[in-house]
């Protein structure tokens, strides 16, 4: 590939007729374009080959092979298929565009040459090119950050998983050689703390395997279970989160859901957590957990009538620390919904809300099939 910083741009011209090589080339080289010229589609081809250029001046009219065979040909071959191609073709010429396109043209220029009208031509493909390159530098990068992502998350739940052990183990001897010396409350506490730290444990094991690349991560189980138990679950937990407050929380029963319980069980943690916390300053904080039938498949929702948020600044929410409310009013990192997301398209599902401000949220999604 060129260094288009260096020179303008390498281009390739192939005409059968030595006088508009000349002019093309004169004309482009006096804009400091490298340019290369060849008589005919199969010279053509072999130059390619060698030195791929980064635009392609394509004469139609030509014996033996024509611009629309060399094209054809070029687009066929993963090595060339992506260097642009302008097709040349005289006035006097039946000229089809529709072919030029199909074959895979990008755009054409007309004899006579005008001036102008070639290195404007000229110009928005090397542009285009400067830009497709540019992009595809950019999703390089950022597949790179994805992958450090991935170590990092990996490196860390290994980490905290080796210090919950040495908690773990704390809490053990606590309770097993002074927890005569407890009272009730002090009981109830270390019965707190031990659930607690095995539940950190659970999440850290999730997602220790949820930092695994995606494509390693085929092993999630896909069995059928009870969701309405699991939020219960995490109900009760909250409930401990919701001190001041009554809320009032409407499980639905007997909702089923099919995929990994250990990952679901952390994106359903994750949205009823926000429902909590958003509701908190909500007059009669209210969250319900159901599931309703939208032609033929399951949606599950997780609806409050919490502060809401305008649903136009929602576009980024599933990003890494996005965040629509200020840390002082709402605190939270932003990395809840993230996972949300990539939990429940690591099940083929989708996610989606509603939202009003100063009316509530509702998260609805799907597990796939
Ligand atoms: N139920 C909800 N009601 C209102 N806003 C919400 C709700 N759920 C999410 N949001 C908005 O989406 C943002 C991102 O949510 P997310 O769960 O990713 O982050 P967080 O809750 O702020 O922090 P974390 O989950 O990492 O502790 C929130 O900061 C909030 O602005
Ligand atoms: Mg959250």
């Amino acid at each position: 590939m060129n260094n288009r910083n260096e020179k303008k741009g390498d281009i390739l011209i192939v005409d059968d007729i030595p006088e508009n090589l000349q002019l093309l080339f004169t004309m482009l080289t006096k804009q400091g374009y490298e340019v290369r010229r060849v008589l005919s589609g199969k010279q053509a081809l072999n130059v390619v080959k060698v030195e791929p250029p980064d635009l392609i001046l394509l004469d139609i009219r030509m014996p033996e092979l024509d611009g629309y065979e060399v094209c054809q040909r070029l687009k066929a071959d993963e090595t060339t298929q992506n260097i642009p191609v302008i097709f040349l073709s005289a006035l006097n010429e039946t000229f089809d565009k529709v072919t030029a396109f199909q074959v895979g043209g990008v755009d054409y220029i007309s004899k006579p040459f005008q001036l102008q009208e070639v290195i404007i031509r000229v110009e928005n493909q090397l542009n285009l090119l400067e830009m497709q390159r540019k992009l595809e530098e950019k999703n390089k990068e950022l597949e790179l950050v994805n992958k450090e992502l991935e170590a990092f998350g990996y490196r860390v739940s290994h980490d905290l998983r080796n210090h919950l052990n040495v908690i773990n183990s704390i809490i053990y001897l606590l309770s097993k050689k002074h927890g005569e010396k407890l009272d009730n409350v002090g009981l109830k506490n270390l019965k707190i703390l031990e659930d607690e730290s095995e539940r950190m444990a659970e999440i850290i094991e999730d997602l220790w395997r949820l930092s695994e690349s995606k494509s390693n991560y085929l092993d999630i189980s896909l069995e059928s279970f009870d969701l309405s138990g699991v939020v219960r679950k995490i109900v009760d937990r909250l409930k401990i989160k919701m001190k001041e407050k009554e809320k009032i929380v409407i499980i639905e029963s007997d909702v089923y859901a099919t995929g990994d319980e250990g990952l679901i069980k952390i994106a359903v943690e994750n949205l009823l957590d926000n429902a909590n916390k958003f509701t908190n300053k909500t007059e009669q904080p209210r969250i319900e957990f159901g599931q309703l039938q939208q032609q033929d498949q399951t949606v599950y929702f997780v609806k409050d009538n919490g502060v809401g948020f305008d649903t136009k600044k929602g576009n980024n929410l599933f990003t890494p620390f996005q965040r629509l409310h200020q840390e002082q009013e709402f605190p939270g990192t932003g990395i809840g919904l993230a996972t949300v997301k990539r939990i429940i398209e690591l099940h083929g599902g989708e996610i989606w809300y509603d939202a009003k401000v100063n009316q509530g949220t509702t998260f609805y999604f799907t597990f796939g099939e």
